[in-house]
């Protein structure tokens, strides 16, 4: 076989026509998720690793007459890392897409590189509204922080708080959340008393904890990326505050599926919104979440795997409408527009912004079957992100 297409390419050479590599070097496309493998974001990477893993094993790797080999870089989470990841899959692997960025930093770090080299990069996590404006190759099927926020601040304004302090970590999203949650609750009629910031890095929330305490609003409203979800809500349920007459809300990002039952009954009732929970009923998510613990035992999806998962399809439905054409600018257009049922919900990538249109939940923590699991009670049908529209 290969014999036989060295045999055909000499014969080419031969005849004069155009030179081209044997066949067989050329049928392979590959993809370069940069994932956060090790240190305090590992949970993240873990996660998206699965997802992407999943979704190639369900539906195999030929798309359009092309292999698809997935290549995974650790970037442990510093940006300079995920930057030299970028450039070597680029010139070295020449893969067609890159994929992953489980930190906001960390997907603003390769915008210059994939829009010189014209490649695409598909987020699968960083939810800072303004990065797909960091480049036109950036494609996001995540989420952004105030397209989650907003319906949270509005559900609890509907409850009738009338006061609230809300404390993010102090970085992209976390102002983005703080921003958004500010903005709707006070169109709302409530007021925000304070916007408490706690360093990335160092996640000691105790002070800003009591001082949210003594402030005594009606809500305190939380974000922080979900891998450091279990440190913050640990400390929340050691100051007492979710017995201490305020409502503790957040993102869902504060729940997150990887990290709840671990938090503990403590936050049984917490209410948050997002785009995804394991808990989802759809059929569609009923098996990803079979067939996702049954190739990660002790792992349960979350929203970042479900981002591994969809990153996938978004790129396999780009090279079938492209017919197998890797053109960076090709696979970005083919990419806008794609409508899907993944199994979070239905979903768009707006042509406009080529960010993620997508069904956000108000979930309330319930025990069901002996676990901790984010139950749906309300949606906002197919929201775009709120800021940067
Ligand atoms: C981000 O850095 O943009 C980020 C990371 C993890 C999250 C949310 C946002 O859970």
């Amino acid at each position: 076989m290969i014999f036989r297409s060295i045999l055909a390419w000499a014969l080419g050479l031969a005849a004069g026509l155009p030179l081209a590599a044997p066949a067989a070097a050329q049928e392979t496309v590959k993809v370069g998720l940069i994932a956060t493998l090790t240190g305090p974001q590992a949970a993240s990477g873990r996660q998206k690793v699965a997802g992407a893993r999943l979704y190639m094993a369900e539906k195999g790797n030929m798309v359009a007459g092309k292999r698809i080999e997935l290549i995974i870089k650790d970037d442990t989470g510093v940006a300079d890392v995920t930057r030299r990841h970028a450039q070597e899959l680029i010139v070295n692997d020449k893969v067609a897409a890159l994929a992953g960025f489980s930190l906001t930093p960390l997907a603003l770090a390769v915008a210059p590189v994939i829009t010189q080299a014209k490649t695409p990069a598909i987020i699968m996590t960083a939810g800072t509204s303004i990065i797909t404006e960091r480049s036109p190759y950036f494609v996001r099927v995540s989420f952004t922080l105030p397209q989650q926020t907003v319906p949270v601040a509005e559900w609890v304004a509907k409850e009738g708080a009338k006061t609230a302090v809300s404390l993010v970590s102090d970085y992209g999203p976390g102002i983005d959340a703080q921003d958004a949650f500010k903005m709707r609750f006070e169109e709302r009629g409530g007021k925000v008393i304070d916007q408490l910031k706690a360093p990335l890095a160092n996640p000691e929330f105790a002070p800003f904890l009591q001082k949210a305490r003594d402030l005594k609003p009606d809500v305190l409203f939380l974000f922080v990326p979900a891998p450091t979800a279990g440190a913050l809500m640990r400390q929340v349920i050691d100051r007492g505050l979710t017995s201490a007459n305020i409502r503790v809300v957040g993102t869902g990002d504060i729940t997150d599926d990887d990290q709840l039952n671990g938090i503990g009954d403590n936050v049984l009732g917490l209410i948050t919104s997002h785009f995804y929970s394991a808990a989802h009923g759809s059929a569609a998510n009923q098996k990803f979440v079979a067939e996702f613990k049954k190739a990660n035992p002790g792992m349960r999806p979350n929203f970042i795997g479900v981002s591994g998962y969809d990153g996938m399809h978004a790129f396999y439905e780009a090279l079938k409408k492209t017919n197998g054409d890797t053109s960076g600018d090709k696979l970005v257009e083919a990419m806008k527009g794609l409508t899907w049922e993944s199994p979070r919900g239905m979903m768009t990538i707006d042509p406009q912004t080529r960010d993620v249109i997508q069904d956000v939940y108000i979930r309330k923590v319930e025990k069901k079957d002996g676990e901790l699991y984010n139950v749906e009670f309300d949606v906002v049908k197919q929201v775009k992100d709120p800021i940067h529209k």
